[in-house]
């Protein structure tokens, strides 16, 4: 098959981000982890995110830790099956770039040929090389700094970052050599306003943050927590827009009601036997009763 140029119109583009940030467009990026998500957020955001999140958010892990290629794989597919128009990132999950360049790039370049855009890795320093490996391989990588989930045990907790002058300057220096790599966006999570802000206006890449102020490039929020389904105590960077789990058990309260009452389902919400067979299933009886 020859590639037109027209295979890419309507859709977000590595491009099209970096026009949107000349423009000073704010770029918005969600998750969504299955069809039905991909759905319900692809023609609304500029950038969906196959998050490692899914581990914790729809698989009832404590963490992103236990998140396998195998299990990004299969979210991935069901989300590129719908054919987003937004741009489509894909997590690479704890260790599946970590071990060596060939090991990382099979994992990423997986994730390209099963419909993703890009993906997006955590770390500094010390992922460099397989950031640049990454590009070489034409694999565009967007950069994940601060609070990065799968450095809990490291961090002790999910702890804002970035609060102690050292702490903070390492960061700034690792968002720009993330940028000198060829990172072509980075996720800055959990930390001071101000430091996401300076980061911000010095780098020449969006920056797209969450839990991190107001004056990045975007933002970012895992749409389970903003719809209200995820439970528990959520933290204070995420603005709730719906009920989504109050709404959602009371509507199947409601069928679970309707069942008891005996009004579900109702005679529209039936199949009914033609003339010519009802006599013939009215009339039937065992052949061998007991
Ligand atoms: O996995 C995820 O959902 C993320 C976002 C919170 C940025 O990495």
């Amino acid at each position: 098959m020859s590639h037109s140029p027209e295979t890419s119109v309507g859709r977000v583009t590595i491009p099209t981000i970096n026009r949107w940030k000349l423009d000073g467009r704010r770029l918005v990026m969600t998750t969504a982890y299955d069809a039905v998500t991909a759905r319900i957020a692809s023609p609304i955001v500029d950038i969906l995110l196959v998050g490692d999140s899914v581990g914790n958010v729809c698989l009832g892990y404590d963490n992103t830790l236990p998140v396998s290629v195998a299990m990004m794989n299969h979210h991935l597919e069901a989300v590129a099956r719908t054919r987003p128009a937004a741009l489509l990132v894909a997590d690479m999950p704890f260790l599946s770039f970590h071990l060596s360049r060939e090991d990382t790039i099979r994992n990423a370049g997986g994730f390209l040929q099963r419909g993703a855009d890009a993906v997006k890795l955590e770390g500094g320093a010390r992922r460099l090389e397989m950031v640049r490996a990454l590009v070489d391989c034409e694999i565009p990588v967007m950069g994940h700094l601060g609070l990065t989930p799968q450095s809990v045990n490291m961090m002790g907790g999910f702890k804002v970052q970035g609060q102690r002058a050292d702490d903070a300057v390492r960061l700034l220096d690792d968002a720009h050599r993330l940028q000198d790599a060829g990172c072509f966006a980075i996720v800055l999570e959990g930390i001071p306003a101000e430091l996401a802000a300076r980061a911000t206006e010095t780098l020449t890449i969006p920056t797209i943050g969450i839990g991190a102020g107001s004056s990045c490039s975007g933002q970012v929020l895992v749409l389970h927590d903003l719809l209200g389904l995820t439970e528990g105590r959520r933290p204070k960077f995420v603005r709730t827009y719906a009920d989504g789990f109050g709404l959602l058990q009371n509507a199947l309260s409601q069928w679970v009601a309707d069942v008891r009452g005996g009004t579900f389902p109702s005679t529209d919400e039936s199949y009914r036997l033609p003339e010519s067979a009802a006599g013939a299933v009215s009339g039937w009886k065992p052949s061998n009763p007991n």
